[in-house]
């Protein structure tokens, strides 16, 4: 079913291409207009509802969208969108749709709160009138006016007169609003020569904040020493513009300026400003922290290199066969560990591309291949990135399982059973319910009577002890004509890590 506001968006749009654009970008901006007048406001929009039956084709309003201040208390604690009224209900907003110009009235209150006041706003678009943006605010809980009051009052109406002229919003503005300054952090007010008139309380301390104690108003921007050619720059383009200022190293102050325009004239800007100096300093932070970490794991991978050749070097001036392989296992150990580190002094964050070191495992494994088979180690599905702390054991287990692979499955057979072609298959699953590997070789299969739960030796030690303790997973392991392992690692573990 088409919702009304997909009618009334239609409706919009038939009028020109874009004006439905300019409504979106309106409401993009509107937090600021909300702020100024300490109201809510509505956006309704003409539409005739389709269909044969009782009232269609007949002209209703809908309301597109609503902003609450946050300078002011809301007058409606329910979402409106979506709500349609019917025209006779809003005579005011009928009279600002008809004429054009802003219409501003009494309205009776539903809910029995003594009587609404409404402010009704034409938006125009390529002279055409699209919606009306309705203020709607209460007088019995009005806030009480002081200097302040009148002028985000004024600087609303004057906004309001470029919304009904069709110059607000500012054509092709796409600033990410949630980096917008807001009213609360800090307004200032310049004339038509870019000289401070007003200046929020809020502003005059960010300003003190970075040292700047003269006199602000009457002054300008660059005359407090501030660094700056927003207002200049907004007043020769006739558009918002946005500029990050430093004083020293430490403070930074965030300046959107937005020009005036009456009659398309500039009068005037809004400069909204706020100290961003915390937030920068904390991204200064983080990189330098997330630096730090990834030295610190290419100094452990270093290390461990250093590891692994020490433990080559004396392998070679051993000389009983026992002791020279098991130094070489050992150094083969390490070095898939030594391979988590190098990827995460990449990559900074907790999560590691594990595809990547699976390629180094297998590269690995391959060239440790002194048998006299060549053995194809093929790779399907991938684990995608996974949690750093998981990595290092994963690795370790799949270094293990494609050596033993490679080591005990493709010893030679029976003189007159000629070996198929020795391959390996490593298969990975990860979905909702958590990791799954496999590794499966067609070689000779197990030794008879074994049993993974069993086994002393070490290898297979070292696999079931990772999978159980360090991965809280589960391990089979079965003759199926070939040897197949399979490890599976549920998300939600006991420890909950993952
Ligand atoms: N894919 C396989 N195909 C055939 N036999 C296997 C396979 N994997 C393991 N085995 C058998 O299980 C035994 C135990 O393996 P395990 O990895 O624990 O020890 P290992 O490989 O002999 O020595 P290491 O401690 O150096 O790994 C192996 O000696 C081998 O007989
Ligand atoms: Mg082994």
């Amino acid at each position: 079913m088409t919702s009304p506001l997909d009618l009334a968006y239609r409706n919009a749009s038939a009028f020109e291409p874009g004006a439905r654009r300019h409504l979106d970008r309106l409401m993009a901006n509107w937090n600021l207009l909300a702020d100024l007048c300490f109201s809510d406001l509505l956006l309704y929009v003409p539409y005739r509802p389709l269909g044969d039956g009782p009232g269609s084709g007949e002209e209703r309003l809908v309301v597109i969208g609503q902003v609450r201040p946050t300078t002011s208390q809301t007058l409606f604690e329910i979402d409106l969108v979506g709500e349609v009224v019917a025209t006779s209900e809003l005579p005011l907003v009928m009279e600002s749709l008809r004429t054009g110009a802003i219409s501003v009235g009494e309205q009776r209150n539903d809910t029995g709160e003594g009587h609404l006041r409404l402010e009704c706003i034409p938006v125009r678009y390529s002279g055409q009138i699209l919606g009306s943006l309705t203020r709607v605010w209460s007088p019995s809980i009005a806030r009480r006016r002081g200097a302040l009051e009148r002028v985000y009052l004024e600087l609303f109406e004057r906004f309001s007169s470029m919304v009904a002229e069709g110059v607000f919003p500012f054509p092709d503005d796409e600033l990410p609003v949630e980096h917008s300054p807001r009213v609360g952090d800090g307004v200032m007010v310049v004339d038509e020569r870019g000289r401070i008139t007003f200046a929020s309380p809020n502003a005059v301390s960010a300003l003190h904040r970075i040292g700047i104690m003269s006199a602000i108003n009457g002054s300008t921007l660059s005359a407090l020493g501030l660094d700056t050619t927003v207002v200049q720059d907004s007043f020769s383009t006739r558009l918002p513009v946005v500029e990050e200022v430093e004083r020293r190293s430490d403070v930074t102050l965030l300046f959107r300026c937005l020009p005036l325009l009456a009659r398309g004239e500039i009068t005037g800007a809004l400069v909204l400003l706020r100290d961003v100096s915390d937030v920068r300093r904390r991204d200064r932070l983080l990189l330098t922290k997330d630096a730090t970490i990834r030295e610190v794991h290419h100094r452990v991978k270093n290390n461990l290199q250093t590891i692994s050749s020490l433990l080559r070097l004396q392998a070679r001036r051993i000389d009983a066969p026992a002791a020279r392989t098991a130094l070489a296992e050992a150094e083969r150990r390490i070095r898939a560990i030594a391979v988590v580190h190098e990827i995460l002094s990449r990559e900074a964050g907790d999560q590691v591309p594990f595809d990547e070191i699976v390629h180094a495992l297998v590269k690995m494994a391959r060239e440790s291949n002194v048998g006299p088979h060549d053995v194809a180690v093929r790779v399907e599905g991938e684990l995608g990135d996974i949690p750093a702390e998981m990595a290092t054991p994963l690795s370790v287990v799949i270094g293990e399982l494609l050596q033993n692979a490679i080591e005990h499955a493709f010893v030679p057979r029976g003189r007159d059973e000629p070996a198929p072609p020795a391959r390996v298959d490593l298969v990975f699953r990860h979905d909702a319910e958590g990791y799954g590997v496999t590794v499966q070789d067609n070689g000779v299969g197990l030794p008879l009577g074994f049993d993974i739960e069993s086994t002393r030796s070490l290898g297979l030690s070292i696999v079931r002890d990772l999978v159980r303790t360090q991965l809280n997973g589960t391990i089979t392991m079965v003759d199926d004509g070939g040897t197949l392992v399979r490890i599976d690692v549920p998300v939600h573990r006991a420890g909950g890590a993952y």
